[in-house]
């Protein structure tokens, strides 16, 4: 094949040798006489990237006129003359003839395919150009705007550099690309990939009449959503717009061949040739992903294929049909959650990197500010959303949307800015939603709620412009202060900007503040937002928080034990409305002693909703990868799983009975080998539980309730969370003279257990955590994974290692190091390795004779093996300081957690 268009090349060049003129016709043009025939010499371009010729595409034997790549060893077409008037036998002959059109006649001299002319020429010819164009002009006549016709306004399936794909907005011609029918028949499929000019120009992939794939309208810079720019290795593209036409189109950069087609399944390819792979390589291929199916998530839903499901609502939105939506069906898409108010002013509200809605319908004015542009669309209520058409240079021209929007991606790369029309209540300015994210499973979010919202200067004067004697307290969120509004004193919470608590915590304490009411639950007033100042105002409850009262020598004595058991029940009763009987059903996740405010009367009120979550219905338990809240107050399958349920909160709870009843903090308990809980457990379980009571009111005379107190406060920190009465029991316990059931061993008894966390353990399994000992196990099974060499039998297989260490007695602090390693060895005996390393490396460590601590984790500190894993590093870390009776401050915490991170 390829010696017979070699063969045929130095024919058609033979002639040259005798006439130049003959020559340059003979190779790439067809004029009245020279004809194209099926059977003889092709055509070719000077410069010889395209040839021209007779051809079947596939199996077919039909014959086509085609155009290729003439020196490249894939044959390889781009333009067909004649796709829907295929030559049924091999005589097609192509002529020009007067008054200049080209005609395609069969073997009968029947006109099969011809192309047209509004004018007439006096020596028409048609000449193949190295660019792929097959022009009709005058011969002699090279000026591009002569040209009578040319293929470049017919293409295909393929857009070469220099087609133009668009409008011409004179005439209303249109030039867009056709699939073949099927490898076969280049007859045009179903799929069309267009240049849509309608509203502002963006490309379009159709099946049928059905668009499949929308690129988004051109940004100036690439297609909105994509992050191509423009400039690429191989070709610059764009899209072009003046008075007469609209198209989309690419330029080479290099002698690179690129083309871009349009295959018959749908799919849009830019290729390029690899000389060294002597094969087509593909660049670039649509739909790329699911996002890039047309409106898959409806109108205002957003897609983001890094999402599972990939459809969300656009943040204040909400899904149309949730229940369809919940089948993974979104073509209901989402609408706002609070409805438009267009007479009581909306207002707009900033989306980023958003792959801009479908612009077919939309307005614009590449002219106009950003500003401009707002006031026009502020002005017609069916305005829905405006953005820059261009965002070079900071952005200009101005684009508006009337419809509904549809076709949105979102991502964290790419994409650009718009503003969406909303009701003035999900503004930040003017009403208090923030930027509250739906969970749609979560039951009905939607309700509308109004609180009062306070100007920055009102809060500013009622609180003395937060001046520093004003301040009561300090957040992880930002600073406290007192103020007297109206002549009612408040508490203003300050969000400061570099608190941890985002957007999302504070949303969230606006939301439950304001949908919770209960006389134990803290009462939000109203908020203030102002450019990046957000503050909550609450009632002010003058005796501060219960922490400053039971954790303090002086103040504890103005608790006696009746306003402690008064204390314990309110927030009992406050727990039990938040889990059982509000609207929302909420776990709190961070209760703990300074979140819980007295008033005059010392009524406790839990405060501080910032990171509370709702819970899902038929669902008592989520999981999360973030474990938040307070170390000291985490139950264990929630540090060290990130499983939360409302028996988190009772295991939290179960902990500020404790801290109540004997005064003291879990978190700063010290005793040498247990904190506060294992303290009551041991005094539980050898009866003798009222020692647990503060000193200070051991000696008052009445003391009712404190055993039972005691009892249900560790009924709720059991380990396992089945276990765990739920509040409502609670409530019931506390104040009923029933025989209470024998509390279980309490979970997490090591603090530093709590620090542990499902992500730092990647390989961590446990069968069923609530089988005693199996921290241990898992500690040691990690010890062992992250030191290679080691090996253990079967790291799992009892949970008494964990019970010998904790509650032996005979175990005491100086001994812990000592008894742990033999433990250790003797439960692990096939632990040669780690023997023979241990005595070789410290011949000086007296082992068998002593058991002073320090000197054992020292060499663990530098041995090589065990330093290779930092989790090991973390453990002994903890461990270390545990033996030496301190326990790590937080700042010693996050620095180890910031150690083991990965
Ligand atoms: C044809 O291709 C070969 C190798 O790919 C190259 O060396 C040669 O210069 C090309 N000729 C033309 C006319 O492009
Ligand atoms: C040429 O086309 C005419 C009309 O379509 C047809 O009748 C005739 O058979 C064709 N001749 C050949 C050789 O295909
Ligand atoms: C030729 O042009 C006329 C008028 O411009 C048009 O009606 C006709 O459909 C065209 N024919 C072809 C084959 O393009
Ligand atoms: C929501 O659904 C209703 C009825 O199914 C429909 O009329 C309405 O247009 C939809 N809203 C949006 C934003 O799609
Ligand atoms: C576009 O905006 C500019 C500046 O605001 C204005 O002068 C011009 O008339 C507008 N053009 C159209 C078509 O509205
Ligand atoms: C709002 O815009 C729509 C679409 O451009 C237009 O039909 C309507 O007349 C405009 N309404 C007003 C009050 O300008
Ligand atoms: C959600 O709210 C709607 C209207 O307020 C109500 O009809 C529906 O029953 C609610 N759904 C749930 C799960 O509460
Ligand atoms: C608060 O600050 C503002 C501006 O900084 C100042 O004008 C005003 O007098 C201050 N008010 C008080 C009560 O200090």
């Amino acid at each position: 094949m390829k010696a017979l268009l070699r063969e045929r090349f130095y024919l058609s060049l033979l002639p040259c040798l005798y006439s130049i003129h003959f020559c340059l016709s003979a190779t790439d043009t067809i004029t009245t006489t020279y004809f194209l025939r099926d059977g003889d010499a092709n055509i070719a371009s000077t410069g010889g990237t395209f040839e021209m010729g007779f051809f079947s595409p596939g199996n077919s034997e039909n014959r086509y006129v085609g155009m290729w790549y003439k020196n490249i060893s894939v044959r390889t077409v781009v333009w067909i003359a004649n796709r829907e008037a295929p030559l049924i036998s091999g005589s097609g002959i192509l002529k020009v003839i007067k008054p200049g059109i080209l005609v395609l006649f069969n073997g009968t001299n029947n006109v099969v395919w011809s192309t047209n002319t509004s004018r007439s020429l006096q020596n028409p010819v048609a000449q193949l150009l190295n660019s792929g164009n097959l022009v009709v002009k005058e011969a002699g006549d090279d000026s591009p705007g002569n040209i009578l016709w040319q293929s470049f306004d017919h293409p295909t399936d393929t857009l070469l550099a220099g087609m133009k794909l668009g409008k011409n907005l004179v005439t209303g011609r249109e030039v867009y690309l056709s699939s073949w029918k099927n490898e076969d028949d280049p007859a045009p499929g179903d799929s069309t990939y267009h240049c849509d000019p309608s509203g502002f120009p963006q490309n379009i992939l159709k099946k049928g009449s059905n668009v499949v794939y929308r690129s988004g309208p051109w940004n100036g810079r690439s297609f909105s959503g994509t992050q191509n720019s423009r400039e690429g290795p191989f070709y610059t593209y764009g899209v072009y717009t003046s008075k007469t036409e609209v198209y989309f189109g690419y330029k080479l950069k290099s002698s690179v061949r690129v083309r871009l087609t349009l295959s018959y399944n749908g799919v849009l390819q830019v290729w390029t040739w690899s000389d060294g792979d002597q094969g087509w390589v593909p660049f670039l291929l649509i739909p790329g992903d699911s996002c890039d199916m047309y409106k898959l998530c409806g109108a205002y839903g957003s897609c983001n294929s890094q999402d599972s499901p990939e459809c969300g609502c656009l943040d204040k939105f909400m899904p149309n049909n949730s229940d369809a939506w919940k089948r993974r069906d979104w073509s209901g898409g989402c609408a706002r959650r609070t409805e438009l108010n267009c007479l009581q002013g909306d207002v707009f509200l900033k989306y980023s990197h958003v792959k801009l809605p479908d612009t077919r319908n939309s307005w614009s004015n590449v002219t106009m500010t950003l500003e401009e542009c707002k006031n026009i669309c502020a002005k017609n209520c069916s305005c829905m959303a405006y953005s820059n058409s261009d965002i070079l240079n900071g952005g200009s021209g101005c684009l508006l949307w009337f419809q509904d929007l549809l076709d949105i991606r979102q991502g964290p790369n790419g994409g650009q800015d718009i503003y969406i029309r909303m009701a003035a209540s999900e503004s930040g300015r003017s009403g208090c939603s923030g930027n509250y994210k739906m969970n749609y499973n979560s039951g009905n979010c939607s309700e509308e709620f109004e609180i009062p919202l306070f100007d920055l200067s009102t809060i500013a004067k009622a609180t003395n412009n937060f001046s520093i004697d004003r301040q009561i307290g300090e957040g992880g969120f930002g600073p406290v202060y007192k103020g007297i509004l109206e002549g009612q004193e408040i508490a203003v919470k300050r969000l400061s900007r570099t608190s941890t608590q985002g957007e999302t915590e504070f949303t969230n304490e606006v939301i439950y503040n304001v949908k919770l009411k209960h006389r134990n639950l803290v009462k939000i007033l109203g908020c203030c937002i102002e450019g990046e100042e957000k503050m909550l105002i609450y009632e002010y409850l003058p005796n501060g928080s219960l922490d400053s009262f039971i954790f303090d020598d002086a103040q504890s004595k103005v608790l006696d034990w009746p306003k402690r058991f008064h204390i314990i029940n309110g927030i009992a009763r406050g727990l039990m409305y938040l889990h059982q009987d509000s609207q929302l059903r909420i776990i709190h996740r961070d209760l703990k002693a300074n979140n819980i405010l007295l008033d005059k009367d010392m009524n406790p009120k839990i405060s501080d909703f910032g990171i509370a979550k709702l819970c899902e219905e038929n669902d008592i338990g989520a999981k999360t990868n973030r474990v938040v809240g307070t170390y000291g107050y985490l139950s264990p399958e929630y540090a060290l799983h990130g499983r939360y349920s409302v028996k988190s909160d009772v295991f939290s709870f179960g902990i500020l009975i404790l801290e109540i009843v004997s005064g003291k903090s879990n978190r700063r308990f010290s005793h040498p080998d247990h904190n506060l809980l294992g303290h009551a457990w041991k005094l539980y379980k050898e009866g003798r539980s009222i020692e647990l009571l503060d000193e200070y009111l051991r000696n008052s005379c009445s003391t009712p309730h404190v055993e039972r107190s005691i009892c249900v406060g560790l009924l709720c920190v059991q380990e396992c969370p089945e276990d765990r009465p739920s509040m409502s029991t609670v409530v019931m316990m506390l104040n009923n003279e029933g025989v209470l059931p024998k509390a279980k061993r309490p979970g997490g008894l090591l603090n530093f257990f709590f620090f542990l966390h499902p992500v730092r353990a990647p390989r961590l399994t446990i069968p069923s955590p609530c089988s005693s000992g199996e921290l241990l196990d898992l500690l040691l099974l990690h010890f062992v994974l992250q030191a290679p060499g080691l090996t253990i039998p079967s790291p799992c297989s009892s949970g008494r290692l964990l019970d010998l260490l904790l509650l032996h007695p005979v175990l005491q602090a100086g001994s812990w190091t000592c008894n742990f390693f033999t433990l250790f060895f003797r439960r692990a005996p096939g632990l040669p390795f780690f023997f023979t390393l241990f005595f070789r490396r410290a011949p000086e460590l007296p082992f068998s004779s002593q058991c002073s601590s320090g000197r054992l984790l020292d060499f663990l500190f530098i041995h090589p093996v065990l330093q290779a894993g930092s989790w090991t590093f973390f453990f002994f870390t903890l461990f270390f300081w545990r033996v030496h009776d301190r326990d790590p401050s937080s700042d010693v915490v996050t620095m180890l957690l910031a150690l083991t991170e990965v």
